[in-house]
């Protein structure tokens, strides 16, 4: 089953998931499990280089998240879209197909939701605008 879990102050780990797509909509190969970078500075990304450690990333949450959904998505029609991981064009990661967001707080919408890589939102491990503050961008995805 697809899954996603959140490494403390570190990257996301991707399990079950074949489909990586950039903002342009071609596939990047991925192994299964892949580490995707959520500090932003990797030079590798979507990749984890394990840049996190040398910048001190920290993945604590700074403020409430939107409002969680139900966590009671099994059974959902919602559940039956590929698991997929979209690159937003000097954005988030969204995601779609996998409902298993291992996360104190489940997304708004299980079936589909954006997670920060820019390293700058508040409400880790969801996006909340901040990387278009900040100015974040990645011209390869
Ligand atoms: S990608 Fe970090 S706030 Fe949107």
């Amino acid at each position: 089953m697809a899954t996603i879990e959140l490494v403390s102050d570190g990257p996301l780990l991707v399990k079950d998931v074949t489909q990586c797509r950039n903002s342009r909509g071609e596939a990047i190969a991925v192994k299964d499990p892949f580490y995707l970078c959520r500090c932003g500075g990797s030079a590798n990304k979507p990749f984890c280089d394990g840049t996190h450690k040398k910048i001190g990333f920290k993945s604590a949450r700074e403020a409430p998240p939107p409002s969680g959904g139900s966590s009671s998505a099994s059974g959902g029609k919602s559940a039956a879209a590929a698991p997929c991981v979209r690159i937003k064009k000097d954005g988030p990661y969204l995601v779609t197909g996998v409902p298993d967001l291992k996360c104190d707080v489940a997304p708004p919408d299980p079936a589909q939701y954006a997670l920060c890589r820019c390293g700058a939102s508040k409400t880790k491990p969801y996006c909340d605008g901040s990387h278009r503050v900040i100015g974040f961008k990645d011209d390869k995805n």
